[in-house]
């Protein structure tokens, strides 16, 4: 029975009600405090957000003089704040994209959502809709909206999605995906070899776009084979189709780089980020659109005279500020540098978990890891034990324990905020480690 009328996702809406929902009241540096008091690490930083932690002054009082200075402006008709071109000028500075212009928006799921809608801005011309199709991967989550969540690659059903013209290829999940006995490269060419086949069945000159995190944080922390995305790209250039990063997880430095694809050499035509980008202490989110998409772009417009798409918060002052203090701080803090360094100290923990019988694989990039229960066989088959059952026992019990991770597809996984310390990752691996230590076969 709810016993509030808030709506909390991803839970069954029975679970709405205090018993089973806790109550965040404040949160300092990497650690958060319920109405009871209790301390818990947030070692996801809250859905891969917080990266600075929860009460950073020197973020706060810059989004506060912002507030005082200008507190709100609609960027649109001939008017934006100085603030918000001072963030596009840095987002395109230490973009992955070449040359990009940086649309804003909200939320990650708007940034995808918004690509979308440009690449048909782009490709929809006097009546004629060319290149309407999109591709993502199975398991992987791209938002919340009707389009995001239709190249989200689950949950459909339950919604009545995807939309026409979304479709899913296998997720580079070598130890979950792969067949018995297929060796790592064999997987990827398998793979690729789907995606190939895909785009012969739906149509070469109808597809738009690829859309893939450079590692898939939201399918559970897959780390794509050596070559996957340098074939991928050079099969999709062959048909024009484009690819976009979703870099709204692992943007600003949750692989150790400031762009996930800087971390696993992926070069991508578009990109998307939000979370991170303000820590989380503000809504905003942002695309960089390549160039030739922007040159169509630019040649529609010029025809058409009119470019009509805004959103009333995005690009909105205040999360501006956050986000240019946001990088100055992973800038002057070294920040990407300090996420690799506790990043290797996390997986230097964790690694030897590897070899319990309960646990089929661990993973580590960047400040992340992976637990994975998916047993494989002496045939190297996989296990029909219910992995997701026992992983997400473990992640309530560790909640008990002070320390929230996050259960997704079989794999416990823990990114903490890039601020974390080295005595914090001990703290981390501890109660982890002393959890999985009581687990029997
Ligand atoms: C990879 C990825 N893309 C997009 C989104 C959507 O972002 P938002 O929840 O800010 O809409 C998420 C959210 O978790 C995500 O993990």
């Amino acid at each position: 029975m709810s016993d509030f009328p808030l709506i909390v996702g991803f839970q069954p809406l029975s679970d709405n009600n205090r018993n089973r929902v806790k109550t965040i009241k404040r949160g300092k540096g990497i650690y958060l405090y319920d109405a009871s008091g209790k301390e818990y690490i947030e070692a996801t930083s809250s859905f891969w957000v917080a990266a600075l932690g929860f009460q950073n002054e020197e973020l706060i009082s810059s989004i506060e003089r912002q507030y005082r200075k200008l507190p709100f402006l609609v960027s649109g008709m001939h008017r934006t704040s100085d603030t918000s071109i001072a963030l596009s000028e840095k987002l395109a500075t230490i973009s992955a994209i070449k040359n990009p212009a940086i649309l804003f928006a909200a939320t990650g799921s708007e940034a995808n959502d918004f690509l979308i809608k440009v690449m048909k801005y782009g490709a929809f011309d006097e009546g004629q809709a060319v290149r309407m199709k999109f591709i993502s991967r199975k398991q992987s989550y791209h938002g919340g909206t009707l389009a995001s969540a239709s190249l989200t690659g689950g949950h459909h059903s339950d919604f009545g999605l995807p939309l026409p013209g979304f479709f899913h290829v296998s997720q580079p999940d070598f130890h979950g995906g792969r067949l018995p006995g297929e060796t790592e490269e064999e997987f990827c060419k398998r793979l690729i070899l789907e995606v190939e086949n895909l785009i012969v069945k739906e149509g070469k000159e109808s597809i738009a776009a690829f859309f893939a995190e450079p590692v898939s944080f939201s399918a559970g922390l897959h780390v794509p084979p050596k070559n996957y995305f340098k074939c991928l790209k050079k099969l999709l250039d062959q048909h024009e189709i484009d690819l976009v990063a979703d870099e709204v997880v692992t943007g600003f430095g949750r692989t150790g780089r400031m762009w996930g694809s800087e971390s696993v050499d992926f070069s991508s035509d578009h990109a998307t980020m939000g979370k991170g980008i303000t820590s989380g202490y503000f809504p905003l989110s942002a695309i960089a659109i390549g160039e030739s998409l922007q040159e169509r772009m630019k040649e529609k417009s010029r025809r058409i005279n009119s470019f009509a798409h805004a959103a009333t918060y995005a690009a909105h002052p205040v999360g501006a500020a956050a986000a240019l203090k946001t990088l100055e701080i992973i800038e002057r803090e070294k920040l990407l540098e300090h996420a690799a360094t506790i990043g290797k100290l996390l997986e230097k923990e964790l690694r030897p978990l590897g070899e319990h019988p309960l646990i089929g694989d661990v993973r580590f990039h960047g400040l992340a890891a992976a637990v994975d229960f998916r047993i494989r066989d002496e045939n190297d088959e996989l296990s029909t034990e219910d992995p997701i059952g026992l992983c997400n026992r473990i992640n309530s019990e560790l909640i008990e324990d002070g320390l929230i991770t996050r259960p997704v597809n079989g794999s416990l996984l823990i990114a903490p905020p890039l601020i974390t310390t080295s005595d914090q990752i001990l703290e981390i691996s501890e109660k982890i480690k002393s959890r999985l230590g009581k687990l029997t076969v």
